[in-house]
């Protein structure tokens, strides 16, 4: 069957979420005539308390089967206190690891509408912003060699790239900036750091290939403050795992929130997963007040990747601008203008779903 799509809420807002994401999916489908299959799985803490295990067998199998896996978020205090390889988050880099989705694309953009919501000087958000963050995201430190010396004072987490790796993702990024403006940031520590000079090494090799794109080089620390100083400057980012989930969150936050980031992981082959880049807000779980846009935009991206359906993609991104233009606004994105409507994670859905609903161009 076609558009066959895992759902794996997880944890926290994760369900609250991709609830809303889910019943978009569903309305964009009945505008366009297409339908989709679910099927839910648990992953994180829901399958620990339930199966034992963060990433039970029956979850990654049923990830691999689908054409695309839609994730919420993992995690919370209450399996905080679980050793690494138990915990919710080893599920998440298990199941990233199970379908070989090396690629990790954050695009991150100011929304015009959500000017105030941006942290940045008016000069600085004025001028906008457009970029994307391709992360790699099965390597690096999160999967390197780890450990404790015998008495628990020493401990180490190794970051350990190959050219196979780095080439892999690069080309991805590539392709990325080719679709784009043209303009590629390799971004690293070569100052300090031996896997880095290798990133490099590896960029200076593929460039040839790719003359129609420009490629810079940048520091992570530099990289950190550029992103707040003229986040405009770039266009496609490239960077390894550790350095790619730091500079995300950075990125989000200058959108306004990190409630608004959406993200898709690819490999060669096989579905795609995607997630919104936020966690899963135990302070704020069961609260209905979550913002489920960046849900709501990691399925318009699955639609675009994963299913080739762009203008179902296209007509979910507009969808959200539509929204965000009319002045409905979750907590996290409002600035407190009397001409707001600040709503909850259903009501925000809601607003989405009767767009769609709108048949308008
Ligand atoms: C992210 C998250 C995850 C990561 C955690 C939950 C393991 O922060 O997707 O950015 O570090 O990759
Ligand atoms: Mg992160």
């Amino acid at each position: 069957m076609k558009n066959a799509i895992t759902l794996v809420p997880g944890d926290g807002i994760g369900l609250e979420v991709t609830a809303q994401a889910v019943r978009v999916l569903e309305a964009v489908g009945a505008q366009f005539g297409v339908s989709f299959r679910f099927e839910t799985v648990l992953l994180g803490g829901a399958a620990i308390d339930e199966k034992g295990v963060p990433l039970p067998a029956e979850t990654l199998a049923a990830c691999k089967a689908a054409d695309a896996v839609l994730l919420g978020a993992v995690g919370g205090p209450r399996w905080d206190d679980l050793s690494g390889a138990r915990r919710p988050e080893a599920g998440l880099l298990g199941l990233r690891a199970g379908l070989g989705v090396y690629a990790n694309l954050r695009p991150a953009r100011l929304f015009p509408e959500l000017r105030s919501a941006c942290p940045l000087k008016d000069e600085i958000a004025g001028k906008g912003f457009d970029l994307l963050i391709v992360r790699e995201l099965t390597g690096g430190m999160y999967f390197g060699d780890r450990g404790r010396s015998p008495d628990g004072e020493v401990a180490w987490d190794t970051e350990r790239y190959s050219r196979k790796e780095i080439t892999r993702l690069l080309t991805m990024a590539f392709r990325a900036a080719r679709s784009r403006s043209g303009r590629l940031c390799v971004v690293d520590k070569a100052n300090v750091l031996e896997s880095s000079r290798l990133w490099r090494e590896t960029s200076r090799a593929l460039s040839p290939a790719w003359p129609d794109v420009e490629v810079s080089y940048m520091y992570v620390d530099n990289c950190a403050m550029q992103l707040v100083r003229n986040p405009s400057q770039f266009d496609v980012i490239a960077t390894s795992n550790m350095f790619g989930d730091i500079l995300s969150d950075e990125a989000s936050m200058i959108t306004g929130s990190i409630g608004m980031l959406a993200s898709a992981s690819l490999g060669d082959s096989g579905p795609g997963l995607y997630e919104p880049i936020h966690g899963s807000a135990p302070d704020i779980a069961g609260s209905g007040t979550a913002n489920p846009l960046a849900a709501i935009l990691s399925a318009a991206l699955l639609l675009r990747h994963s299913l080739a359906l762009e203008p179902c993609a296209r007509a979910v991104e507009s969808a959200v601008s539509r929204v965000l233009a009319e002045g409905y606004r979750c907590a996290d994105i409002a600035s407190g203008d009397p001409s707001e409507k600040v709503v909850g994670t259903e009501a925000m859905g809601d607003r989405v779903v009767r767009v769609l609903g709108r048949k308008e161009p």
